[in-house]
């Protein structure tokens, strides 16, 4: 036998279930500073999926393409719907698993976990990832990290305190196009110039409530025990206080998380309009219609920063918009929505030296006379960045860089790219819409709002 090779699956063996080897993702990953991943098969890693609803159902198919990860537990309240479907689902794909209702029990009885991977309601996250680090788990937990701030913290701190992974969901931070355009073309290349404003969206046709399939109602108590008014509202959380935060938290939070990565910097103050225009106020307490207006200080100057969800009306879909004087980078999940414009004042051949490197790839009519016009829009055609579509290339959903990523810092091989102090900055920044749009005025940011974890409980 190969000692050498021995040692080293016990070495890695031991730090998977060490807390002090990955606190803070101290090991840097050989995969992140681009080398090639070791054909050696890499150890399992044994997980429980809490919260089997939507999104649960989602993270547990992308696991399924991972190697090495075997579901061990499923966690949910809804026994004979998402519980069932989740469990028998995994059977099928031959990862043997208990079912809970209760995460509490869950934890007691399973102790051979490595990792939990949460996706319950927004207002579930904080005891949920609180207890499961206590108890010796690494945890991926879905975005908005927290309904509250006060349980944010208590996520942070729990997470540093125990030394074990904490990531949070924002799935953007992870996908290899995004990190592309901001460390190549924003950082690196400049291409935008200085940036001076930002604008973004993610705007949604009108939908009929979630419903409940006949005959799979959970009784009133269990109901009442998690939290929960009705089924209405168990199904259909997102829309009330205390339990989720509206749009602005479920769709702003991935997107405004990108303004402050993007940016390299926190608002200094948020203004905002928050309204019911068109649903019924009694189930759906939080607002269909919000716009609000950042003011950043960036490093290279001040940017202002729009940012709207609609709840009525799907115009033009979600995507981030980074407008700097030589030129214009938009940004979206869904590939085919990532553009590049150049500025009419800027020369073409500005750009020639990124399209050699590799940066820029050359679109159709690139040589066509740009207007006399340099400060009405003109959009001469641009290169398009290069390898935009990487993700369907590599044929990964969405979410897989991201889970990718955070087993790999389980390994010890990567450091996290959302760790909890970054789930924590972009919580305090989205939860203020709310609140500026209620107070009716503009609020500002302290910068030591942006690491209150720091303060002890
Ligand atoms: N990253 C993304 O792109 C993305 C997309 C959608 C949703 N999300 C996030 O995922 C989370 C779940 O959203 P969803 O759309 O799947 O909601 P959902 O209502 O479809 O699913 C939630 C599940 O949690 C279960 N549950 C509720 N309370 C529980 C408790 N106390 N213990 C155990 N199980 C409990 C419910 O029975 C349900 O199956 C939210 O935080 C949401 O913001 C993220």
């Amino acid at each position: 036998m190969n000692t050498q090779k021995t040692k080293d699956k016990i070495d890695r063996r031991s730090f998977l279930h060490s807390a002090a080897g990955v606190g803070a993702g101290l090991v840097f990953s050989p995969i992140a500073s681009g080398q090639k991943r070791s054909n050696k098969k890499p150890d399992d890693i044994n997980v429980a999926l809490l919260g089997a609803g939507e999104q649960g159902r989602v993270l547990m198919n992308v696991c399924l393409k991972i190697p090495g990860i075997r579901f061990k537990a499923v966690c949910d309240i809804w026994t004979a719907y998402n519980q069932k479907r989740a469990s028998g689902l995994l059977k099928k794909y031959r990862h043997e698993n208990n079912a809970y209702v209760d995460y509490k029990e869950m934890l007691e009885k399973e102790k051979d976990l490595d990792a939990v991977i949460i996706a319950t309601p927004d207002f579930w996250h904080a005891d949920h990832t609180v207890d499961c680090l206590k108890a010796g788990l690494h945890v991926y937990c879905e975005k908005e990290m927290s309904n509250t701030l006060e349980g944010a913290r208590r996520m942070v701190q729990t997470a540093r305190q125990t030394g074990k992974l904490l990531q949070i969901g924002h799935q953007r931070r992870s996908n290899p196009r995004y990190i592309f355009c901001y460390e190549k073309l924003l950082k690196e290349a400049k291409l935008l110039g200085q940036i001076t404003a930002v604008n973004g969206q993610w705007n949604r046709a009108v939908a009929p409530p979630r419903i409940v399939p006949r005959g799979k109602e959970i009784d009133t108590q269990t109901l009442t025990r998690y939290g929960y008014k009705s089924m209405q509202q168990f199904r259909n959380w997102r829309w009330y206080k205390g339990l989720g935060g509206g749009p602005i938290v479920d769709l702003g939070s991935h997107q405004i998380d990108i303004y402050n990565w993007f940016l390299d910097a926190y608002p200094q103050s948020v203004m905002a309009s928050g309204r019911t225009n068109y649903y019924d106020k009694k189930t759906h307490e939080w607002y269909d219609t919000v716009m609000a207006v950042y003011e950043y200080q960036a490093l290279q100057g001040p940017v202002t920063a729009f940012y709207q969800t609609i709840s009525t009306n799907s115009g033009n879909g979600y995507f981030e918009s980074f407008m700097g004087t030589e030129g214009t980078l938009v940004i979206s999940e869904p590939h085919y929505r990532c553009g590049l414009y150049r500025e009419g004042w800027v020369k073409e051949t500005k750009w020639d030296h990124w399209v050699k490197k590799g940066y820029l790839e050359k679109t159709e009519g690139l040589d066509q006379p740009e207007s006399e016009d340099t400060v009405a829009e003109v959009r001469p055609p641009s290169p398009k960045p290069a390898k935009y579509d990487m993700l369907v290339k590599m044929n990964k959903p969405v979410h897989q860089p991201h889970l990718e990523n955070f087993f790999d810092a389980v390994r010890g091989e990567a450091r996290l790219n959302c760790p909890a102090e970054a789930g924590y900055e972009t919580a305090v920044a989205v939860l203020k819409v709310n609140a500026a749009a209620e107070a009716g005025r503009k609020l500002d940011f302290k910068p030591a709002e942006f690491k209150a974890w720091q303060n002890p409980a």
